[in-house]
């Protein structure tokens, strides 16, 4: 736990230039692992846009159901793909050589990409963020933050199509994609949290006792602080 708060610490210390991805500067994903709406719509995201591709190998329905505070038969009846049971982990339909002969790369598995590299949801955040359409490439898309990637962008009907100039990205009037920009950003600050959360189931647990850890703390400085006064009191 405190290892946790060191190393969050040390997050914001660290240089911005330390997330950097190529030359691409990574942005800071404010994602709230304690707001669990954002999870189930990440969750609902990534079951309608990704789980096509990806698997989320070490993850089950089940778990995700109680950690997500959703029931079983819900989480059955919108989440669940295929004949998988709620007690089942989350694999994709998709053979890894399908994936390896479409895509020229197979979709890897998400439960563990955001876990462990520092700034991994930021990572995340901003790859999602970055896809661009080039004619050059295969699927017709591109992304800055991993050039030459074998993943379309998946989620242009919800975007817009997204075009790279020299001053960075747009989105022209006629192409803009079903949810306003504002909307969108929601949309990947939720998948964000979501594949946060699933690098990391614990970090649920563990986020919500860094309260407690911090309130004992302050309930300890107090003591120490009025013990102090009470020894002075006899000095003085
Ligand atoms: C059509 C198949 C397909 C779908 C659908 C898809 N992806 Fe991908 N994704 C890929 C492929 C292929 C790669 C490998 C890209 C590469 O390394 O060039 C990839 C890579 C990634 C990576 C980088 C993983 C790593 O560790 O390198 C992330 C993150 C990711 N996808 C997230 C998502 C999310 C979130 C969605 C849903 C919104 C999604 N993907 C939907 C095919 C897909």
């Amino acid at each position: 736990m405190l290892k946790s708060r060191l190393f969050a610490l040390l997050l914001a210390l660290a240089p911005a230039a330390a997330f950097a991805a190529g030359n691409v500067k990574l942005q800071d994903a404010p994602i709230d692992l304690s707001d669990r709406a954002s999870l189930q719509r990440g969750a609902g995201l990534f079951m309608n846009y990704c789980s096509a591709c990806h698997s989320l190998q070490y993850m089950r329905y089940s778990r995700l159901a109680d950690d997500l505070g959703l029931s079983h038969e819900m989480v059955e009846e919108f989440l669940v793909k295929g004949d998988a049971k709620i007690g089942d982990l989350m694999k994709t339909g998709l053979d890894k050589g399908d994936g390896q002969a479409w895509f020229g790369k197979a979709p890897p598995d998400l439960s563990t990409t955001a876990r462990g590299k520092i700034g991994q949801e930021d990572w995340i955040y901003t790859f999602l963020k970055s896809f661009y359409v080039d004619e050059t490439r295969p699927m017709g898309w591109n992304n800055t933050v991993l050039a030459g990637a074998s993943m379309p962008n998946v989620l242009w009907e919800l975007q817009g199509i997204q075009r790279k100039t020299e001053d960075g990205f747009v989105i022209q009037e006629h192409e803009r994609g079903r949810l306003s920009p504002a909307e969108y950003e929601r949309a990947i600050v939720d998948l964000t949290a979501f594949l946060t959360y699933v690098g990391e189931p614990a970090r649920l647990k563990r986020e919500s006792m860094g309260a407690w850890v911090v309130l004992f703390f302050a309930f300890f400085t107090l003591l120490a602080w009025l013990l102090k006064k009470e020894y002075w009191r006899d000095v003085h």
